[in-house]
């Protein structure tokens, strides 16, 4: 079993960075897209905190919205989905990976 799961990790640490995230948040006017390969808290860019965003996750373990900044106010969970409504301010977000050695 683990095999089958291992296999993608390792080909997306071949095709860019090691299990990077692309994520894009968009407040329905504009939107940014975040790159990262690491778990660290995230703070995005003060367009989101309107309550009318949206978010998508491509090549990715799960990622968690927050409200606030510093992870602690989950708003939104997502993974590999298509666009979702997030209705209320996103201002932090953290990619949730196992950990690695
Ligand atoms: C992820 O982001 C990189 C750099 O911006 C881009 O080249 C790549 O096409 C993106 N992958 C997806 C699945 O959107
Ligand atoms: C989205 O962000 C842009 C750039 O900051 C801003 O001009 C626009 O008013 C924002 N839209 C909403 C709905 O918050």
């Amino acid at each position: 079993m683990r095999s089958f799961i291992a296999l993608p990790a390792a080909l997306s640490c071949i095709l860019a960075l090691c299990n990077a995230a692309n994520i894009s948040i968009s407040n329905k006017t504009e939107y940014k897209i975040y790159n990262t390969g690491d778990s660290k808290c995230f703070a995005v860019d003060n367009m989101f905190q309107g309550n009318t965003n949206q978010v998508i996750v491509f090549d990715s373990f799960p990622v968690m919205f927050y409200g606030n900044a510093d992870c602690s106010n989950l708003v939104s969970m997502n993974y590999k989905g298509g666009w979702t409504d997030v209705n209320r301010p996103i201002r932090s977000f953290q990619v949730i990976r196992p950990d690695k050695q």
